[in-house]
């Protein structure tokens, strides 16, 4: 096929990067194809560090030549002809697995100097991050493989145009490139037939946290969280009642049950302030304390914050002080408010998603649970 076919019927699939922000793959593909470079690079992120999540472990574990024919293919279509493979050293035998992989991929003639006998070379290698949650951020992570610290980079330039050692790069999640052998051997229309609106396809949804049948479920877009719960999970392990389900990991909002009916699209959890995220579900019964789980999702921020900017920087640690505060009784309009505009300054200040979304969870917890934080059950901004 020719390269400009490829990221049309790439961009026709709807298929959306995975990992998080859900960006056409097509697009990012074409930008990378039409800029003009001695080397373009093939990046894949497989740092999954979000909590609650695993489903890339499992594609790099149980079926390695999914993503490798996906890099493979990325690589022809852009004109790369170097592949990484970023992996965090939690993940040995998703590396041991992926090496041995490469080797016989490249014994059998599919990387190399000529790819399958063609004109195209691509090599492929993978590389061990050291487990810091920022070097999942796409321009962090290009930092670490280039043996720097995992600093985030100010965007523009985006890494489709100066990425790894400033050329153009195509970096996508694991599922993302896994998804692309699939959708040229069945066609994009056969993608694109799966779910819902502009979130086309599926995704491999896990269940993970207080439930019964915790795994991983492949499903189409516009599946219920209830339906994730009950059917496929199994209900609590606990067996006591669920209250609260994080959808989108680390950086996602906890959802109550009168919004476990919406169907998991990103464009109807983006209604409601939820993110789809990379498809990680995290339950909590009736016992969890959600003023709790705000307070440690800014000291998650604080332990995980590279540093470059200060809403983040600064402004976990200061929110992790507030919650503690309120936590220990000082309910008043002061404390509310100010942690609702450290939320706010953190969200429309910060360089990544990292300070930007830290927030997502703090103010869902404060919203729909505002007893757990000593507050009346109304609306928690008419409390304060
Ligand atoms: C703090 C932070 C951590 C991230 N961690 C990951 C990760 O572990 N894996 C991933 O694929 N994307 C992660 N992302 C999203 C990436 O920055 C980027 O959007 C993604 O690699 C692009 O690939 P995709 O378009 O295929 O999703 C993270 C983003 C942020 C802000
Ligand atoms: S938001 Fe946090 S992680 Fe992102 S650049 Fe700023 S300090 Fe770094």
């Amino acid at each position: 096929m020719n390269g400009d076919t490829v990221v049309q019927d790439l961009i026709d699939s709807g298929l959306r990067g995975r990992g998080g922000a859900a960006f056409p793959a097509g697009i990012k593909w074409k930008t990378v194809r039409a800029a003009l470079a001695d080397q373009k690079y093939i990046v894949c992120n497989a740092d999954e560090g979000d909590s609650g999540t695993f489903s890339d472990r499992l594609v790099m574990e149980s079926d390695p030549y999914m993503l490798i024919e996906g890099m493979i293919i990325a690589g022809v279509t852009v004109g790369a002809t170097l592949g990484y493979i970023y992996v965090r050293s939690a993940y040995p035998h998703a590396i041991a697995t992926l090496n041995r992989a490469i080797d016989k991929a490249r014994d059998a003639g599919w990387l190399g100097a000529s790819v399958l006998g063609s004109s195209h070379a691509f090599e492929l290698y993978v590389a061990k991050g050291a487990g810091a949650y920022v070097c999942g951020e796409e321009t962090a992570l290009l930092e670490s493989l280039e043996g720097k610290r995992g600093i985030v980079r100010a965007k523009p330039p985006v890494p489709a145009l100066v990425g790894l050692y400033g050329k153009p790069t195509v970096i996508n999640n694991v599922i993302t490139l896994a998804t692309v052998p699939i959708i040229f051997a069945k066609g994009a229309a056969f993608y694109r037939d799966f779910g819902m609106g502009r979130s086309r396809g599926t995704l491999p949804f896990q269940i993970a946290g207080n439930v019964k049948q915790g795994g991983l479920v492949e499903l189409a877009f516009g599946v219920t969280l209830r339906e994730l719960i009950y059917e496929y999970g199994g209900g609590t392990a606990s067996g006591r009642p669920a209250r609260a389900v994080q959808v989108g990991d680390p950086l996602g909002t906890y959802l109550p049950e009168s919004q476990w009916d919406i169907p998991l699209d990103y464009e109807e959890y983006a209604k409601v302030g939820a993110v789809v995220g990379h498809g990680g579900l995290v339950i909590h019964d009736d016992t969890s304390n959600l003023a709790e789980l705000a307070q440690y999702a800014m000291h998650f921020c604080a332990l995980e914050s590279c540093g470059k900017c200060t809403p983040c920087r600064i402004g976990s640690t200061r929110g992790e002080e507030v919650i503690a505060k309120i936590r220990d009784g000082d309910t008043s309009v002061k404390q509310i408010t100010l942690l609702r505009e450290l939320c706010d300054t953190m969200v429309s200040g910060s360089l990544c998603a990292m300070g930007g979304m830290t927030p997502f969870p703090v103010m869902s917890a404060l919203d729909h649970f505002p007893e757990d934080f000593g507050l009346p059950r109304t609306p928690a901004k008419k409390a304060a």
